[in-house]
């Protein structure tokens, strides 16, 4: 890095394709100025060829940076630059150094496993901001798209266990990471208390065991965490699945982002009913690889983790300070609260005993 915050990937320049491949969004997504940090970074990080000034297109989905493509003469690319407060309805702070951890996180997931991460291009730490590839949507998918649709197929849920669990392996135990990543207070912050402290508060009978569950999980420090393993944030590419969206990166407990992903796989039979035995297919696809690839612990014990942390994640994600926004009727969260009230109390080991009641809790 530079005095000037400075960090530049190089890589050989990649030609403009001649004729891209406009998609829809693209043309329809109005062009925007940049803020003037951005064409700074843009520069600073010699991507602007002389007298090049583009324009950004603002890209949906997040809540909680600016995120901008941007058609550069060398080929399009995505800023992320992040926000000191989150757009969400619950007030939630965040400080923007996050911006810098993910950064560190793809740096380090890359080095394991290129395709698991877009390519970084350059880091502006004292704007808070980085620059990657920009994923062509031609050739790679939202996995929240793809379920959404009722598309579940086993093959990228197991793709996602393989390659989450091989970044799990590869930096257990690796103390140089761990000092990567002095992120405790963050990951507190933006998801040990906005969503299980959170959903203590508003569930007073469950509150001991959810205070329990925080505190297990912030104590135990096995391997670096993504920590927002979240099918909006995982893009399924022509090389497998490509994981956005790390700022929650931490060096912690692996079994939160097994049980994260889960999470979302359970509350998708919600919002695509029709789906929900293909979810529960992709539930075991990506338990089973997971598993597969747990070498640095035994797998029983970090099963158990992820058990007692699906339910508490699963009433975060209905009295918590980021509630799904696909779960809205009284009915529907009635059903999440109470199956996950009696799972908090009564625990069970196994991700596949939750997921088999899940599904006799669900609606014919
Ligand atoms: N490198 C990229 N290429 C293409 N699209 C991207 C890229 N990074 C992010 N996106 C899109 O922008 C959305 C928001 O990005 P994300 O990193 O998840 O930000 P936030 O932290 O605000 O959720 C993603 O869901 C994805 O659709
Ligand atoms: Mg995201």
């Amino acid at each position: 890095m530079s005095a000037r915050g400075i960090t530049i990937w190089r890589f050989a320049a990649t030609l403009p394709d001649a004729h891209p491949r406009a998609d829809l969004r693209r043309m329809t997504t109005p062009l925007i100025a940049l803020p003037a940090e951005v064409m700074a970074a843009l520069a600073d990080c010699g991507l602007l060829g002389p007298g090049e000034a583009p324009m950004g297109q603002a890209l949906s989905g997040g809540v909680s940076s600016d995120i901008w493509r941007v058609d550069l003469r060398q080929g399009p690319v995505c800023v992320k630059r992040a926000l000191p407060q989150l757009r969400v309805a619950a007030r939630w702070e965040a400080p923007v150094s996050r911006n810098a951890f993910e950064v560190a996180w793809i740096e380090v997931a890359g080095a394991i496993n290129p395709a698991a991460v877009p390519r970084l291009r350059g880091h502006d730490a004292r704007a808070g901001l980085f620059i990657m590839d920009f994923l062509e949507p031609a050739r790679h998918r939202l996995w929240k798209t793809e379920l959404r649709e009722g598309r579940a197929d086993a093959a990228p849920a197991a793709a996602v266990g393989a390659r989450l669990v091989q970044i799990h392996a590869a930096t257990a135990g690796r103390a140089e990471i761990s000092q990567r990543f002095p992120t405790d207070a963050i990951f507190h912050a933006i998801r040990l208390a906005p969503y299980l402290e959170a959903a203590a508060e508003q569930h007073p009978p469950a509150a001991a065991a959810l205070h329990a569950l925080v505190l297990a999980t912030a104590n135990t420090r096995e391997a670096l965490v993504h920590g927002d393993v979240s099918p909006k944030n995982i893009m399924l590419g022509p090389d497998g699945p490509i994981f956005l969206d790390a700022e929650c990166a931490w060096y912690g407990d692996p079994a939160f982002d097994l049980a994260f992903c889960l999470n979302h796989l359970l509350l998708k039979c919600l919002w695509a009913p029709h789906a929900s035995e293909g979810f529960a297919r992709c539930f075991r696809a990506l338990v089973e690889s997971y598993a597969r690839g747990v070498n640095w612990t035994r797998w029983p014990l970090l099963e158990a983790r992820a058990a007692r942390l699906l339910p508490g994640l699963l009433l975060a994600r209905i009295d918590g300070k980021s509630p799904v926004e696909y779960i809205t009727g009284e009915t529907q969260k009635n059903l999440v609260r109470e199956f996950a009230l009696v799972l908090l109390l009564a625990p069970v080991m196994e991700l596949n005993l939750v997921l088999g009641r899940w599904m006799r809790e669900l609606p014919a």
